[in-house]
């Protein structure tokens, strides 16, 4: 075992993720807070000293980004992909068609189920389009099956006015914009074996099967229990996804601390990323990992996880916590991907 000392010394103290990623065919990134992105220098810097590929953390939804019937805002997501394409990062289109964020003036234009057919095609063909070749891979649909009932869920704008086929319709609209663009379903809570994991797997099968293009699956990833690691059951879903032809991204990674924060708390957060990024390199099917967030000054936990935080692999003065040494060990073991 390469003490982290040596590891972080071995690039004379510039070692870094993405470097030891880049040698193992690995995708390593983290969704991007604009705010930050805009703002601050350093944040900019670690974003491209670290990671080989980006997501934008809200520029990319609809709400940011459709502002009318057939008009749309790109300065976010422009000076996203730009800065993805100035330092060589693959950068990852979040999310084309989710329950939340649908544009108030869509909710409320009582529009009809084909004026919003019509109107969520153009928005997909015109987005995705505009791209082309930039955006390596994008959430086609997120989120799309109900917790509850395991089914899909009913209470979801899209399929309220366009029915079930409203994901293969998404799907079809994406890659006849981009045929070359990579394009997942997005879920969480779906990387075992139980119901909800199973409804992925069969509606994934039932979408490959009528041949609509797709092609993987993202896990996000939000780790809320402390103590928690990979399993036997997330190698069985990868495999049986790999066997219908899918590939696997971790999309959303973080793992939560319950307040207060204490030394044991960050070591046993640092196994978790440790033995994630262990699961990920080791698994074949899975062909990179993003956070959702690098840094604890910029995470969605504290707002939406009362008295949970310190979620990522960066504290809030931007300094390496034990998960980055866990992570860059892992990384750093040399062997390559499969
Ligand atoms: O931009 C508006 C701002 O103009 C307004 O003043 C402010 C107050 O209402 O809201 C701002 O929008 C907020 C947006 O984040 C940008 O900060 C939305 O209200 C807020 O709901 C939104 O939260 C995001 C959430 O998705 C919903 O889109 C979180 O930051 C983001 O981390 C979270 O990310 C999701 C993934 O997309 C999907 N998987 C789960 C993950 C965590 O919930």
């Amino acid at each position: 075992m390469v003490a982290f000392a040596s590891v972080a010394q071995a690039g004379g103290g510039r070692s870094n993720l993405r470097d030891y990623a880049q040698k193992r065919n690995f995708l390593i990134g983290t969704c991007v807070d604009m705010r930050a992105f805009y703002k601050d220098a350093a944040y900019t810097a670690i974003l491209a000293r670290e990671f080989n590929a980006l997501v934008a953390e809200n520029a990319f939804k609809q709400k940011a980004v459709w502002t009318g019937p057939h008009t749309y805002n790109f300065k976010d997501t422009d000076a996203l992909v730009d800065f993805a394409q100035k330092h060589k990062m693959k950068i990852r289109g979040h999310c084309l068609v989710w329950h939340h964020e649908v544009p108030q003036w869509l909710k409320e234009g009582h529009y009809s189920g084909k004026e919003v057919n019509d109107l969520l095609k153009d928005y997909i063909t015109a987005f995705v389009s505009r791209y082309k070749g930039k955006v390596d891979q994008w959430d086609v649909v997120n989120e799309a099956i109900d917790d509850k009932t395991f089914g899909l869920r009913l209470d979801s704008f899209w399929f309220q006015k366009l029915g079930p086929e409203y994901l293969s319709l998404a799907f079809q609209w994406a890659h006849k914009a981009d045929p070359k663009a990579k394009l997942y379903y997005n879920e969480y809570s779906a990387e075992d074996m139980g119901k909800k994991s199973e409804t992925v797997y069969g509606l994934l099968a039932d979408l490959m099967k009528n041949k609509i293009p797709v092609s993987g699956v993202g896990w996000q990833c939000h780790i809320l229990e402390q103590g928690w690691r990979t399993s036997e059951d997330m190698t069985k879903n990868a495999k049986r996804l790999g066997k219908l032809g899918l590939e696997i991204m971790v999309t959303e990674l973080d793992v939560s601390i319950k307040l207060p924060t204490t030394k044991e708390k960050l070591l046993e957060q640092a196994q978790c990323y440790r033995d994630m990024m262990d699961f990920c390199l080791k698994t074949p099917q899975v062909k990179g990992l993003l956070m959702w967030g690098f840094t604890d000054a910029h995470s969605w936990i504290p707002s939406f996880q009362p008295g949970k935080g310190d979620a990522l692999i960066f504290d809030k003065d931007y300094q390496p916590k034990p998960a980055y040494q866990a992570m860059l060990e892992e990384l750093a073991k040399g062997k390559n991907k499969k």
